[in-house]
């Protein structure tokens, strides 16, 4: 019988998508046990912007809820979203400094990394990979992630290359990331038949958002075309920027014949509990219902939806809305010019930015900003095309590119050292020096809260006693 898996989101992307990944640990503990039933490939629950909002607004220590998510969910795999040499963050770190959050990952309870970089520079993800097989359990999976786009270069054939490359370096999956929702049922067709006729028996998955309207027709379209794994979120949190329902797949997978290994009533159960959940930040605004719809928008305009939503503000900031048109029109333009990045983070903003002050300042890049020129210098990675040579030789002059690893490559330790020495007597074990290299300034302040409600807490015993 043929079989399809699904990944469940909602404790990771569906949450992240549709409200800013603020739904603290303490809201779904409950249903862990029931979760670690279902039957899912894998639970996503940890990476992307989860660690960063633990830290910053839930005042959580991420590494305390993967413990006890592992602890939960002890029959399940569980997954993560790892930015390559970015990390969970947006700059480059050392290698030594991977090396050891995989570690870390791996040691606290992580299955499944699946790791990328933006602009498909698999440079950028080696140490990870590398990493993650010197780290490896038993159920460990490193799963090589591609960064969907359209583009005049991003061609099946060009896709289907990067995946036999994925495979050569060793990964043991690949995943393809349709971040802004895009690919279409016809690309879907054309890519995973290409893709599974080049790497055979080699897991295959797709991630993809319902943002624009495309992901039930793609999803099927998909596994009709040999897809293995599919990324969905139960109902309650699908749908809008968020995954397909997993139940809806469910159903439509019965029929056809296609084996899922999912428990039909714990699945139903799973999305009863997370109802309540989802009204409860809907009434306090944290779910702005606006996220739950259809947009097409990023398919007229060949822009993902939330860098549409950060123009218009931007535009609207310096009044200068009558500038819309020409902005969008200068958005193609700009990214052709910058050989054709995938519009995500940061890439997204740094595009939308330049293509506002090209057309604001009247003159085509007369100013270009720091990121951009960064960028052009090589810090990023290798862009997919070549880069415009005019603006090229603008920004850099006579020098020569940079090589994005040439730093990254020096292993001397001193992140750790500067961390431990800044952190003093907060600091109580790896995980805390890792969270401070990451994110310094929200680890500071949520250790200090750590410290301090302890000292009050032994106030209080001591009181009692
Ligand atoms: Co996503």
């Amino acid at each position: 019988m043929k079989k399809v898996q699904l990944t469940e989101t909602v404790l990771r992307d569906a949450n992240q998508s549709l409200m800013a990944t603020r739904l603290p640990y303490s809201d779904y503990e409950e249903i862990l046990a029931d979760m670690d039933k279902a039957g899912y490939y894998s639970i996503e629950c940890w990476g992307g912007a989860t660690f960063d909002s633990c830290l910053r607004y839930l005042n959580e220590d991420p590494w305390e809820r993967l413990r006890n998510l592992r602890k939960n969910l002890p029959n399940t795999r569980l997954q993560m979203l790892l930015r390559g040499q970015n990390l969970l963050g947006y700059k480059h770190y050392h290698d030594d400094v991977v090396e050891k959050f995989i570690e870390l990952s791996i040691k606290n309870g992580i299955d499944v990394i699946r790791i990328f970089d933006a602009l498909n520079d698999f440079r950028n993800i080696e140490t990870a990979l590398s990493s993650v097989k010197k780290f490896a359990k038993k159920r460990t999976i490193a799963s090589g992630c591609i960064s969907y786009t359209q583009s005049p270069v991003h061609t099946v054939d060009k896709y289907i290359e990067m995946c036999r490359e994925l495979k050569t370096m060793g990964f043991d999956t690949i995943c393809l990331k349709d971040m802004a929702g895009t690919m279409s049922p016809y690309e879907a067709e054309h890519l995973i038949k290409g893709i599974k006729d080049a790497i055979g028996d080699m897991t295959l998955i797709l991630h993809t958002h319902c943002t624009t309207g495309m992901a039930y027709m793609t999803v099927l379209k998909a596994i009709e075309s040999g897809i293995d794994v599919i990324d969905t979120a139960c109902s309650a949190f699908s749908g809008g920027t968020s995954q397909p329902s997993t139940e809806t797949m469910f159903y439509a997978l019965q029929q056809y014949g296609i084996d899922c290994d999912l428990d039909e009533d714990i699945i139903n159960k799973v999305n009863d509990f997370f109802k309540p959940v989802k009204q409860k930040y809907i009434d306090n605004g944290q779910l702005n219902p606006k996220s739950l719809a259809t947009d097409a928008q990023a398919l007229v305009y060949k822009v993902p939806g939330g860098m549409l939503s950060n123009m218009i503000a931007n535009l609207t900031d310096m009044h200068a809305m009558d500038k819309f048109d020409a902005a969008l029109a200068e958005i193609p333009k700009v990214r052709a010019d910058l050989g054709y990045p995938p519009l995500v983070t940061p890439l997204s903003q740094m595009v939308g930015n330049q293509a506002v002050t090209n057309v604001l300042v009247g003159e085509r890049y007369k100013n270009i900003s720091k990121e951009v020129k960064n960028y052009i210098k090589g810090e990023y990675g290798i862009a997919p095309a070549p880069i415009d040579p005019d603006l090229s030789k603008k920004v850099l002059g006579d020098d020569m590119p940079v090589d994005c690893r040439s730093e990254d490559e020096k292993r001397t330790g001193e992140d750790f050292k500067a961390a431990k020495e800044a952190l003093g007597d907060l600091c109580r074990c790896e995980e805390d020096v890792m969270s401070y290299i990451c994110y310094p300034a929200q680890t500071l302040k949520f250790l200090q809260n750590r410290k301090a409600q302890e000292e009050n807490e032994a106030v209080y015993t001591i009181e009692e006693m």
